[in-house]
């Protein structure tokens, strides 16, 4: 009998291991949540303000002074995304993290073509994703802060889309962006009362150039 018990217990505790990692994988691949996405997203905003300042200094050197503005102006929007996510991080009771990765800076051309398909990702697929999840879980700091990033990357995307197009133009002395410094939009025209992403006074816009 006693043999028995031992055989029993000898072959249920491999069965439960089994059932325990069983349980942390299917704990692992539990949903991300808005707190998951604003990390993500923090770190995503803080490596694009990175790479931006470097994508800038490449420009100056091959003489296209007026995409170096436009690099700079929109690592200054990114940075200003980057700090209103953390913001509401913080709100959730998280500590932003960022791992900054050295950028891979090529030439400007091929730089313009790596900003833009970062762009139109956060554009298309992954701000859509995490407002999704927000407006689920009716987190309304985080829909607006993604709303915000959202529309200030499709306008960072057309404005790399038409500096590539037109690269020969973009020679020569830098060029004047204006950053909304609550949202991020980022434009070369101040022809509004108020921001139109925002919706706040002209007088929050900051110079770059
Ligand atoms: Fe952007
Ligand atoms: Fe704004």
């Amino acid at each position: 009998m006693r043999a028995l018990i031992l055989i029993g217990f000898v072959l249920c505790v491999p069965a439960l291991f089994t059932t325990m990692k069983t349980m942390a994988t299917a704990q692992n691949a539990a949903p991300t949540t808005t707190l998951d996405n604003l990390q993500a997203a923090y770190n995503g905003e803080s490596n694009a303000h990175a790479r931006y300042l470097a994508f800038a200094q490449k420009a100056d050197t091959e003489d296209y002074g007026k995409v170096a503005s436009l690099f700079r102006a929109a690592a200054r929007a990114e940075e200003i995304h980057a700090g209103n996510h953390a913001v509401v991080i913080k709100k959730l009771g998280g500590t932003p993290l960022a791992k900054v990765e050295t950028p891979v800076v090529k030439s400007t051309a091929e730089n313009l073509e790596a900003a833009i398909k970062g762009e139109s990702y956060e554009r298309d697929t992954m701000y859509p994703q995490f407002l999704k999840q927000a407006r689920a879980e009716h987190n309304r700091d985080a829909v607006e802060t993604f709303n915000f990033a959202k529309t200030a990357e499709a306008e960072h995307a057309r404005l790399y889309t038409t500096a590539l197009n037109n690269l020969a133009d973009m020679r020569g002395t830098g060029q004047t962006y204006y950053v909304c410094t609550v949202c991020g939009y980022t434009t070369t025209n101040l022809d509004f009362a108020k921001c139109i992403s925002c919706f706040s006074p002209k007088h929050k816009y900051q110079a770059v150039s």
